[in-house]
């Protein structure tokens, strides 16, 4: 995963979209650093009087929207009007996302939102999506899903946790292979292979979702449409 984009630049993009947020309105709340800063800035502007309620895409993000004093809700119970996440790589409208294992979820809420804005630093922008694609697995179904991948062109390892002698188990209860393609010259058929595969419960592939895409540095914005 790219990790290398500057604070500096994260929070100008997190702090660029929170200021879309309007009163009333209902928001999906993104995972990750670059998201975590528009959260922030939205618990800021909530201290100050906005009334919104918030939708987590995992449970690092419900934990810092409560600690930031955002009103959250269950998607059974409302309909997401912005939702303002993160990405791993961006090539054109497309996104590569799930660098925090929350791409099942982050999937469900940002597509059922009216608007999507992604927040990035520019080291995650490319000409076109190369970074191993996240796919989400049901746990007896780790080895057929990896061989399937295979034959589809990938080459999948399952993540392990960086501090614990273990996989990676998502807020789901499942497992994490990340499956290297190399340059995905046609990511709406590749996602459209993975989904295909029984026992993927998500994959990271988001195409086409992109309402706005804001990338930041240390002294400025860009948005892209
Ligand atoms: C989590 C994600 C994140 O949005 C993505 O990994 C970007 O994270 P960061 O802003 O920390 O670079 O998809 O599943």
């Amino acid at each position: 995963m790219k990790q290398g984009g500057s604070d500096a630049a994260k929070r100008a993009a997190g702090e660029s979209a929170a200021e879309a947020v309007e009163d009333g309105m209902v928001v999906g709340l993104g995972t990750g650093s670059t998201a975590a800063h528009a959260i922030r800035a939205i618990g800021r502007a909530v201290d100050a009087g906005l009334d919104v309620v918030g939708v987590p895409t995992s449970f690092q993000s419900r934990e810092l929207a409560r600690d930031c004093g955002i009103p959250l809700a269950d998607l059974d119970d409302v309909s997401v009007d912005l939702a303002i996440d993160g990405a791993d790589e961006v090539a054109g409208g497309d996104l590569v996302k799930g660098g925090g294992a929350a791409h099942a979820r982050e999937k469900v809420v940002d597509a059922s939102a009216d608007r999507f804005l992604v927040v990035a630093d520019p080291t995650k922008a490319a000409d076109r999506l190369s970074v191993p694609v996240p796919v989400e697995v049901l746990p007896m179904a780790r080895s057929t899903v990896a061989e399937a991948v295979a034959e589809l062109g990938g080459d999948p390892t399952l993540r392990r946790a960086e501090r614990k002698d273990g996989p990676v188990v998502t807020d789901n209860g499942n497992l994490v292979l990340d499956c290297d393609f190399g340059g995905i010259d046609d990511p709406a058929a590749l996602a459209s292979d993975l989904s295909a595969l029984p026992g993927v419960v998500e994959h990271g592939l988001f195409v086409d979702m992109a309402d706005e895409i804001h990338v930041g540095t240390a002294d400025a914005v860009t948005v892209r449409d």
